[in-house]
């Protein structure tokens, strides 16, 4: 490491960034994200308030990201616009009450929609490294992200020098920024564990205005254990792609696998790799969680290609004592990469996502309760859905104690529509959607999937609505969620009311 580098502490360096500037962050889910400086941007803002001084900030990271960054800069009023997924409580508050704007995008599109300008002149990046080498060579962390991009379009750069991660993280990242066009060329990479470009970032030196040191974990929650709903949901959907493996519509050796972040996706992967008729599998995804590294360490997983190691601190001090294994089994590549949906396509990608609410047409809700409050954002489950060679979604067929149903006649928003949804999955079923008309994908959403409670008021529901194509009586269609609104309880609703 160059000794020539220009340390500074935290607050040195947040006194640098200027307000009304943007700022591309590391950090894809809370690995990888810097921590220091967003505290120490924390504690200016509140300076500068205090002083009667205006002090806020663009902020673009790769997705999500802790306590320190948006947790930090949330609270302390410090974000003017922010995209794209979040997921914390904090910042989600304060876009719902409209005091910070957010704009959601697929996480695929982040990186260029920086390139192409869209998001107007980046004034910094500010990057997580665990090493750095001489000529302005940065070796990233736990996660890439739109780190790259940020790094390359950033007019100023402070790196966050963590010495939790260990230098010889070196080697794990995968970095290929692809052209603009009319200039782009077809990607490169033809299986999961291909390599295609470089393991560090290399920017001119120049433009590094600080170094600041730190020694801090990711901020990455533990799961909730798995319970008899989330085992149910893993259980359905394990059998299903053994019944596809069977049927011959899914390729002997199996495909890859993505899976969201989550509870359930946890559970799902753990049905997965307990079933005996699925084979070893390798994963084509954009975060690594805790249930990937047993899987990896027996065998079950030959392979993971992510944007991120989202690893709780105890899991993730496990790989880093044993990086030599896992150099040959995991690889950190940029989202750009690990969403892009032409390999998605092209590697015949099985995608698990979660849904809040499914309609009975099919179309699915990821990011708003009751389509009006933000709850995380579309993340990457539109770039998997949309291109996936299998597109999966799994959801509990109720949520707060029974009291909503997540099969509805209509959803109030909607993230991934029919075109694109092929498989609901809940603890009472699986619907396969595929090659179904609206009328038939009703009943087989009503009769597999929602909770038994609900299914007779949802078949009254299609019953009594006006036909078509597509059955719908627009005045009717959201009578659950107005139930829902007026007592707090769907299984209330009466629709004998809207029908006289
Ligand atoms: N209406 C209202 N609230 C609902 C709901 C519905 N239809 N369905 C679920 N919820 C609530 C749950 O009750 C829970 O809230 P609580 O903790 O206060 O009870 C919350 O939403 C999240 O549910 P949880 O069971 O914790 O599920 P999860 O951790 O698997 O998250 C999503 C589910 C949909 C929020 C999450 O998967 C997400 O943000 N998805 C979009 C991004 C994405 O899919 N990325 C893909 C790759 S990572």
């Amino acid at each position: 490491m160059s000794s020539s580098l220009p340390f500074l502490n935290a607050d040195e360096a947040a006194a640098l960034i200027g307000h009304d500037q943007t700022i591309g962050f590391s950090g894809f889910t809370s690995a990888g994200a810097p921590k220091e400086i967003p505290l120490a941007l924390a504690r200016r803002a509140q300076e500068e308030h205090a002083a009667g001084r205006p002090f806020k900030l663009g902020v673009v990271t790769g997705a999500s990201t802790g306590d320190s960054l948006d947790g930090a800069l949330a609270q302390a009023g410090a974000i003017a616009w922010r995209t794209p997924f979040q997921s914390h409580p904090v910042l989600r508050d304060l876009i719902n009450a409209e005091k910070v704007r957010f704009f959601d995008q697929h996480l695929s599109t982040v990186a260029q929609s920086a390139r192409y300008g869209f998001m107007g002149k980046f004034s910094w990046a500010v990057v997580e490294a665990c090493d750095l080498g001489v000529d302005g060579e940065i070796v990233l962390t736990s996660s890439v992200g739109a780190s790259p991009t940020f790094l390359n379009i950033a007019e100023k750069v402070l790196i966050e020098l963590n010495s939790y991660h260990p230098p010889e993280l070196r080697g794990f990242h995968d970095l290929f920024e692809p052209g603009d066009p009319p200039l782009r060329e077809p990607l490169p990479l033809r299986k999961v564990s291909d390599r295609i470009g470089q393991t560090v970032v290399r920017i001119d030196p120049a433009k590094i205005a600080g170094v600041v040191r730190s020694h801090r974990p990711d901020e990455v929650r533990a799961f909730k254990p798995v319970g008899g709903v989330t085992r149910r949901i893993g259980q359905n959907v394990a059998d299903f792609l053994a019944g596809e493996l069977r049927a011959g519509r899914i390729p002997r050796g199996f495909l890859p696998l993505q899976a969201g972040v989550g509870n359930i996706s946890n559970a799902v992967l753990g049905a997965l790799a307990d079933h005996p008729e699925i084979p070893d599998f390798e994963m084509f995804t954009e975060v690594v969680q805790d249930s990937c590294i047993p899987m990896l360490e027996s065998g079950r997983m030959v392979f993971a290609s992510s944007s991120s190691l989202t690893l709780t601190p105890p899991v993730m001090e496990g790989v880093y004592r044993n990086l030599d294994f896992f150099r040959s089994r995991l690889v950190l590549r940029p989202q750009e990469i690990t969403n892009h949906p032409e390999l998605i396509r092209r590697l015949g990608v099985i995608s698990l996502n979660t849904a809040l609410e499914v309609d009975i047409f099919g179309n699915v809700n990821s990011t708003h309760v009751l389509g009006q409050s933000l709850v995380n954002g579309i993340g990457g489950s539109g770039d998997f859905t949309r291109n996936a060679y299998l597109s999966i979604f799994v959801c509990p067929s109720t949520a707060k104690a029974g009291a909503i149903s997540a099969i509805v006649p209509l959803a109030t928003h909607i993230d991934h529509n029919e075109h694109s949804v092929q498989v609901i999955v809940t603890e009472h079923g699986v619907a396969d959607l595929r090659n179904t008309t609206p009328q038939e994908r009703a009943r087989l959403l009503v009769e597999r999937c929602a909770h038994p409670d609900y299914r007779p008021l949802l078949l009254d529901y299609f019953a009594n609505i006006h036909r078509g194509h597509t059955p719908q009586t627009l005045s009717t269609a959201f009578a659950l969620h107005a139930q829902y609104l007026h007592t707090r309880d769907m299984r209330h609703t009466s629709l004998v009311d809207y029908f006289r």
